[in-house]
């Protein structure tokens, strides 16, 4: 399908890695890397997303596993997460127990930035 995509033109692909599932703070799963074929197949930019941390992002991108990376529960709970990751930032841990729940706010828009926590 990748391959298939060129012929549009289309400027970038997103794509999640199927390893997202494994929550890294509560377990160790399957590290493979499944979107290293679709990536090269596809001529324009490539966006992976899918269980990265700051430190393994970097390497996707040092070892050209995908031109940009996308954070997901990270960026949820930490909304200055650029400025974290510049700065070797602790980060919020992001909570499960407020995924897919109705309420607007706890769990979306809640969590501290940095001088919150000064
Ligand atoms: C609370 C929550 C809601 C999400 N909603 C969507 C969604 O509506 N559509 C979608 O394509 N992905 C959705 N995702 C998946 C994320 O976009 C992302 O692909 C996934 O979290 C993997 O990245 P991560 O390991 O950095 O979190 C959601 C993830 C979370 C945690």
């Amino acid at each position: 399908m990748a391959t298939a995509l060129n012929k549009y033109g289309i400027l970038y692909l997103h794509m999640v890695e199927p390893k997202w599932k494994n929550d890294k703070e509560k377990a160790e799963g399957p590290d493979i890397d499944s979107l290293v074929p679709i990536r090269k197949a596809f001529n324009g930019t490539f966006i992976t997303a899918g269980g990265y941390n700051h430190e393994d992002g970097n390497k996707a991108i040092s070892e050209n596993k995908a031109d940009l990376v996308a954070y997901g529960r990270w960026f949820l709970s930490n909304p200055d997460l650029p400025k974290r990751f510049e700065i070797d930032a602790p980060l919020n841990k992001y909570h499960i127990e407020t995924y897919y729940t109705p309420d607007p706010v706890i769990g979306y828009i809640d969590y501290p930035f940095l001088e919150d926590n000064s």
